[in-house]
Formats: structure tokens, sequence, C-alpha cells
């Protein structure tokens, strides 16, 4: 497990993932056989490597990957390192004949990502990328509802997420998200981050894109690092993209880390159907049948009769969801260990950065372009 050390590796990856895996006893695959996982963790600093480690009851760590890359037993190769990073590493560990599985984007070209999966598979090495929103309990519930036709016809998508990132300049109020996000020469901005994002929920929930319209910005121009510098920003923090589907379903979705929320959650997604809509979050999914709608009429001159919200029912917790990227990880296990199907490849990685690619063109020539 490279590079883990950072916000995504240690808490979704190492701690919610794999050492929930190994404290739940590993992955029950049969009445008599178990798939179990004994990570290493690597990484540039022997301080940080040797505190998560302990943190995280971790026995094996090294700042020396080759080493690690040349012991047979370790098979897989994980890495969550800042994406500019990530080719070098993938390509020696596919080298080493390791499977691999990786946090998005995988690269911040497509021809860089179409060429890390031509890697993968030149290698001939199984490969996986972290789309861990399909596996969210509000997305969960939202697929079964469109599996059950609840919907008739879907008609549209308006999906909103994010909330305010402080600049760092109130000494109080540190960034909480790393200095690099706001940098484009480090890979950063909004485009490349959530577009890949939209674009495996889009199309495995939805249906596939057609083609995007997209217009990003840079509102806060400038933010201050881990070591309290100011810099400029040179990335996007907004993005305003509208998605027409091969279907002819229309969705929009703004990312934003310059807004304050008012609303249920971080990410919430609404859909609009014939029969009926659905507002889903992280974990809830509400809905309202065409028979529940209610019938507004405008008018400024009172106050609003109808309590808009209460109109809408909460989908009944059935079962207890697992962490979305746990969820993901068992499946990358099993994929690896008994050779279950795994379509999260490098190269459906590679459309995710496909659509952040296109979002770009489509702002910088102020069009809608095909995918
Ligand atoms: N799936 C998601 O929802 C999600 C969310 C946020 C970030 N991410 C992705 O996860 C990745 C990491 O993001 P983060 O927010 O955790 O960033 P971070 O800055 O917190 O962590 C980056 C990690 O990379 C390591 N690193 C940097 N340079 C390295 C080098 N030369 N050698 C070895 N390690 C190096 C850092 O030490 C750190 O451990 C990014 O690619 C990002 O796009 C995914």
């Amino acid at each position: 497990m490279n590079g883990v050390t950072g916000r995504m590796g240690t808490n979704q990856h190492l701690i919610r993932s794999i050492c929930a895996i190994r404290d739940q006893g590993g992955i029950k695959v049969s009445p008599g056989e178990v798939i179990t996982v004994d990570p290493i963790l690597t990484g540039r600093s022997e301080d940080k490597l040797k505190s998560l480690a302990d943190r995280a009851g971790v026995a094996r760590w090294t700042t020396d990957l080759n080493e690690a890359l040349s012991d047979s037993k370790n098979s897989i190769f994980f890495d969550a390192s800042s994406t500019l990073h990530r080719a070098r590493f993938l390509e020696k560990a596919a080298r080493a004949g390791k499977a691999i599985y990786c946090e998005k984007p995988t690269a911040v070209t497509t021809a860089e990502a179409l060429r890390l999966a031509q890697v993968c598979e030149d290698a001939g090495v199984k490969n996986g990328v972290v789309q861990d929103k399909l596996w969210l309990p509000g997305i969960r519930k939202l697929r079964a509802l469109i599996e059950a036709g609840y919907f008739g016809d879907i008609l549209s998508v308006r999906g909103e997420f994010g909330y305010w990132v402080f600049t760092g300049h109130d000494e109080d109020q540190p960034a909480q998200r790393p200095s690099w996000n706001y940098r484009k020469e480090d890979g950063g901005g909004i485009m490349i981050d959530m577009l890949c994002h939209w674009r495996y929920l889009v199309d495995n929930v939805f249906g596939p894109i057609k083609s995007i319209s997209c217009r990003a910005a840079t509102h806060l121009a400038e933010r201050v690092d881990e070591q309290g510098n100011s810099y400029r920003c040179t990335a996007d923090d907004s993005c305003y993209a509208t998605m027409e589907l091969k279907n002819g379903i229309l969705c929009q979705f703004n990312s934003s880390w310059t807004v304050r929320v008012r609303r249920d959650d971080l990410f919430v997604m609404q859909v609009d159907g014939t029969k009926g809509s659905a507002v889903v979050g992280l974990r809830e999914c509400r809905t309202q049948s065409l028979e529940e709608t209610p019938r507004p009429v405008w008018n400024p001159d009172v106050s609003q009769p109808i309590d808009f919200y209460a109109g809408w029912k909460p989908n009944a917790e059935e079962e207890e969801y697992e962490n979305a990227f746990k969820v993901q990880w068992e499946l990358f296990l099993r994929h690896v260990a008994l050779d279950e199907p795994f379509p999260y490849d490098l190269r459906s990685g590679a459309r995710g950065v496909e659509l952040a690619e296109a979002g770009l063109n489509s702002c910088l020539e102020r069009k809608w372009i095909d995918l």
C-alpha cells in the first residue's frame, strides 16, 4: 500500500478497508476458504510510515519500494499517492507482475490514463480503479428504485456536490484539503477530481454519457499551504457541468469547494422521472411519487403554504451498508484471488479522465464536446 499516509490512503483504504477486512478475519469465500490480507506500507518517510503502522497495528512497512515489489508474497500493489506520482509507481509495479489497484484519477490526461491501462494489459496483470461512490448507501438505494421501475422514464438528474474549503488565511481555520488540489501543475483542480466520479456514476446508474458542456472557475485566487505560505491557485475550484446521455437523460452536476451547504448532505442528487422522483444523499434516498406530488401555486404575496420537504418519504433501512471503499476492496480481492469479474479497471478509470478532459476543453472552447 503506497502513499497511504495521506488523507484517502490512511482513512478510507488502510483503516476503513484493509484493517477492517483483517479485523473481521478476512473475506469468507466458501465454507472452507478465506481471503486474508497482510499489508505492507510503502512511502518516503520512515517516521510517518512507522507511526501509521503502529496506529493501524500493521507489522510491515518500508521506504524501499523495490524491495517490497521483489517479494513474491506481495501480490497486489495499491497506490493512493497524489495523482501525478501515480504513473511511475503503477508502471514499476505492473512490470513486477503485481495486480494493480489505485485511486482515481489515474492520470490527468486521457492519453496517459489509456497508456497506463495498456501497460497493465501488456504486463498481463489484473487492475482496478477506485469508483467508491457506486457503493454509497444512497446510491445503492437509488439503483434498487431504478431497477424496480419506480421513476417511469427518467427525465433529468441534478447533482450538487461541495462545501467550503477554508483558504487557510485565518490560522484558526486551516485548509481541510491538501494544497496540491488547488495547483494545476501538481495535478489539482475540481474538474479532474470530480468529473472522474461523475463519469462512472452516471454511466453505471443512468446510462452512457454522450456529450458535456462545462464551465469551470477559479473563484478564489490565493490560498495558504501546509507550511503556512500563501500560494496562487492555478487550478479550478468549481465546475458547472451539463451532460447529455445517449438515452436522452440530461444531467447537471455542480461541484465546488467554494460553496456553503444548505442541503441534506455534501453531495445531493435529485432524479426526476415521469412516475416519481428521488433525492439522494450519501446515505439517504427520499422519494416522492406522482400521486404524492404537491400542486403548488406561485404567490409571493403569502408565505409558502406547502412544506415541500415534508412531501418526501425516506427509504427504509433494510440492510447494514458497509463502507463503500471496503465493498470495492472486497470485490477487487475476490477478482485477484478467485478471478471473479471486476469491470472497474484502468480502462474504465480512463473514461473518467476523458470526461474531465472533455470538460476542460468544453470550457476553453466554450462549446459542447462529444465523448
Ligand atoms: N475516491 C475519492 O473519493 C477520493 C477523494 C479524495 C482524493 N482522492 C484521490 O486520492 C489521491 C490522494 O489524495 P489525498 O487527498 O489523500 O492526498 P494527500 O496529499 O493527503 O496524500 C497524498 C499521499 O501521497 C504521498 N506522496 C506524495 N508524493 C509522493 C512520492 N513522491 N512518493 C510516495 N508518496 C508520495 C504523500 O506522502 C501522501 O501520503 C489523489 O489521487 C486523489 O485524487 C480520491
